[in-house]
């Protein structure tokens, strides 16, 4: 598929035809895609961890959403037969601009005044979404709970340092309801662009 179209077809969808699976083939595609990612200092400090068994995705739900029935929403993601975890290491940055060409050896996390590990690993995210589309698979992205990250970490045997930057669901897209969140519609180039300064006014 064309790159534009790709981008313009990429939607997040929240229900999934749950007997349709999708091949670790399929999956080391996409994340073939996602190691092309940019990353500050090549540092690369991301990981992925895929849940595509019913055992390891049921232990996700699990440790990630309260007891109880689930509700349309989550009912939705949770027919996904594929989750993937996209993780940040922040000590593969520090790691890696400590060495002598960048020089950083105090590790002082006052260097970073933006989380490039936790942004990277969304660049990499948003490759394998993209990908996704272009295979014909369905796919979101979607944020684990505030206070679920530590036990989904400890459950799931993830290094405590390292970020859950977000959760990609994948398969076969079934009917799904639109986000509520698309109402506020697609902000245009006349409000998210400028030119030379910010405020300058007009546009
Ligand atoms: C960082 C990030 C976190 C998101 N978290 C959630 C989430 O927790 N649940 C969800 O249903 N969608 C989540 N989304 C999807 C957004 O709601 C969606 O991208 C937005 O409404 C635009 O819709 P579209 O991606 O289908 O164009 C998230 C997207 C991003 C980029």
């Amino acid at each position: 598929m064309e790159y534009t179209a790709v981008v313009r077809r990429r939607r997040m969808i929240r229900n999934y035809d749950a007997d349709r699976t999708v091949s670790r083939e399929t999956i080391e595609r996409l994340l073939e895609l996602a190691i092309r990612a940019p990353s500050a200092g090549f540092s690369q400090g991301w990981h992925f961890l895929v849940l595509d068994t019913t055992d390891t995705r049921a232990a996700f739900w699990q440790l990630a959403t309260e007891p109880g029935e689930p509700d349309r929403w989550l009912r939705g993601l949770q027919s996904a037969p594929v989750l993937i975890l996209a993780l940040s290491d922040k000590a593969a940055y520090l790691d890696r601009y400590a060495e002598a060409d960048k020089g950083w050896t105090d590790r002082d996390e006052a260097h970073w005044p933006v989380p490039y590990w936790d942004i990277d690993t969304g660049m990499a995210s948003l490759l394998v979404l993209l990908g996704a589309v272009d295979e014909g698979l369905a796919c979101c992205f979607f944020g684990v709970p505030a206070d679920a990250h530590s036990t989904v970490k400890d459950g799931l045997g993830i290094p405590a340092r390292m970020n859950i930057v977000g959760v990609i669901s994948l398969g076969y897209g079934a009917p799904d309801h639109r986000s509520p969140s698309l109402r506020r519609g697609r902000r245009g180039l006349d409000q998210v662009l400028s030119y030379g300064r910010m405020d300058a006014g007009g546009n």
